[in-house]
Order: C-alpha cells, then structure tokens, then sequence
C-alpha cells in the first residue's frame, strides 16, 4: 500500500497525518473541502478540493490511492446544527466507504469517536476504565453519526473484504495546545466530560500508519488515547472525587488513562509516544 488518500487532509489530525505518512515513505493523495490549493502547497502535495457528501467527489478524491485514511467530517458536537452533523457525516463516510468498495482498495482506516462510548457523560460510566465494550452509547448526532459508520464500515467491509479499522480518537491536542493544560487541574469537573483524555496529534498520526499496516480482516474499532490522563493527580483520585459510584475494573496505574488502550495495543502495537508531561514546565506543575 504505498499511495493513501487522506480525506480532511488540511484540519488538525489532516496535516500531522499527511506529515507522517510522508516522512514513512508514502506517497499522499490529500484532499480537503477546505484548504489551499496549489503543488505541493503548505502539505507538501496538492491539495484536491472536493466535498465527500458528493459521491462523485469522494470517488475522484479516492481514485488512483491504493488505501484511504478518511477524515473528513465535521469534527464535534456544536459546529453545525445537529441534524446536519449527522446527514453530513453520514453522506461523507458512506460516500468515501462505497467509492473504497468501487474502487477496490485494499484498506480503510477512519476516525471514529471517543464519543461513541458516552461523553460527556452526564450520566456515569458503567464501570472504568472504559473500553471498547462500552459502546454504542451516543448522545450527540455527532457520536450518532460516528456509531452509524461503524456499522457501515462492519457491513461493507463485510460485502467487499475490504479491511476497515476505526479509530475512537480522543481530544486531539497539538504542541501549541499544550499551554492550556496546566488551567484544567484546579478543578476536576473541567475536564471529566470524556474522563481526563486527551491524544497528542503525533500519536494520532502513529496510530493511523500502524492500522494501514495492521494485520486485520473484517472491521475493527479500537480506542486511542495517550496512556496517562491530563491531570496531574492520580486517575483514582479523580474517579473517587467526580464518579465514585462507577466500578474501577482493575488496578490503575497513578496516571493511567481512563480510556483503555490495550485493544489498540494489541491490534495494532500502538504505544503512544508523546505527553503532556514532555511539553508543560515544572513550575507549571
Ligand atoms: N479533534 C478531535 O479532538 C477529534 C476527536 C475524535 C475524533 N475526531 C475526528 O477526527 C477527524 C479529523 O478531525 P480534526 O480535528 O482534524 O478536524 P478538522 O475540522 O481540523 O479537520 C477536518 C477536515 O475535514 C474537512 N471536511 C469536513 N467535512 C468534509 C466534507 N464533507 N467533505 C470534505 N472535507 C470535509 C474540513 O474542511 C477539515 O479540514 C474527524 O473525522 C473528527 O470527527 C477528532
């Protein structure tokens, strides 16, 4: 698989994507609703503009690629009126996932959603750390949009043969994200709507080149987030002090995320290599 489509090429988890696949040695077809035009342009390729709810976009945006890292969504709750986050998206994934089919690629990775397992969760997890086990429960057109393209891409995968892996990103921070962090320990409710995650973009893009080269049938969803949390006090602590009815389901390591990385650990051998704790000062801390 040397040629990847990337679809929302020019937003945040887009340009860490593209970087890292071309410094892998592949060769990026990027394209993006949005973004400049030009060769190479600011990605170091050209960008393709077309809008992915537009199935004939999405086929021309895939064709030529030998595998697609589709992106292209409207990124969270509150961006668009609701139902349009939801027809959107679902037009973008089923088109991008059809065109995949149609064209015969040999892969599809995509973001799914840490919001498929519950967020905000206004209503506790059952039990923590959460896994993939806790799913499916949306409570935005946005999540509903991502746990709909699970089922999508398990039914096409199913048609075609095609391997499908979906991510369920969490809270992408970038290096310039980073000086925000220290402003979320006072208070452990800021940050307990997706249970203190977060994923460095670096890693983001790790995780997507290793599910391209993954050894995977079917369609597989796994969890990625960094391996602590983004607070500085231990992930029991935080449990006890915001949640401290839900069952803690095995011993925790005294910063170990509180969304479970082992299925992408074992499906894909992904190990985050970056924290915040590499980019905040001491005297921050
Ligand atoms: N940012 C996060 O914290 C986060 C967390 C979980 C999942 N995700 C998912 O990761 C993916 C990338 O998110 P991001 O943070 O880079 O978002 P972003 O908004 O920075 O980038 C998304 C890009 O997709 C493009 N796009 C959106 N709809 C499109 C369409 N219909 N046709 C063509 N292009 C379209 C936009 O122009 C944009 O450049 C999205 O699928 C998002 O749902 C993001």
């Amino acid at each position: 698989m040397t040629t990847v489509a990337v679809t929302g090429a020019f937003g945040k988890a887009g340009r860490a994507v593209v970087a890292d696949l071309l410094a892998h040695g592949y060769q990026v077809v990027a394209t993006d609703a949005a973004g400049p035009t030009g060769d190479p342009g600011p990605l170091g390729v050209p960008l393709l503009r077309a809008e992915l709810t537009d199935y004939g976009q999405a086929l021309e945006a895939l064709a030529g690629a030998d595998a697609v890292v589709h992106l292209g969504n409207i990124p969270a709750p509150g961006h668009a009126p609701g139902p349009h986050t939801l027809n959107a998206n679902n037009a973008a994934n089923a088109n991008v996932f059809l065109a995949a089919q149609r064209l015969g690629l040999q892969r599809v990775v995509w973001a799914s959603s840490e919001t498929t397992l519950g967020l905000p969760f206004d209503v506790p997890p059952r039990y923590a750390p959460v896994d993939e086990d806790h799913f499916p429960v949306p409570t935005s057109t946005y999540a509903l949009s991502k746990v709909v393209g699970e089922q999508m891409a398990e039914h096409i995968s199913a048609w075609s043969g095609i391997p499908f892996v979906g991510l369920r990103l969490s809270n992408i921070f970038r290096l310039e994200d980073y000086a925000a962090v220290p402003g979320f320990w006072g208070d452990a409710r800021l940050r307990s709507w997706n249970l203190w995650g977060y994923i460095d973009a670096r890693d983001v893009a790790a995780a997507f080149r290793l599910a391209l080269e993954a050894d995977v049938t079917g369609s597989r969803n796994v969890i990625i987030a960094a391996a602590d949390t983004i607070m500085d006090r231990p992930s029991a602590d935080l449990l006890a002090e915001v949640f401290p009815d839900v069952e803690i389901t095995r011993t925790l390591g005294e910063f170990e995320t509180l969304l479970a990385i082992d299925g992408a650990r074992r499906l894909l051998g992904f190990e985050p290599a970056h924290s915040w704790r590499d980019h905040v000062g001491p005297a921050a801390r």
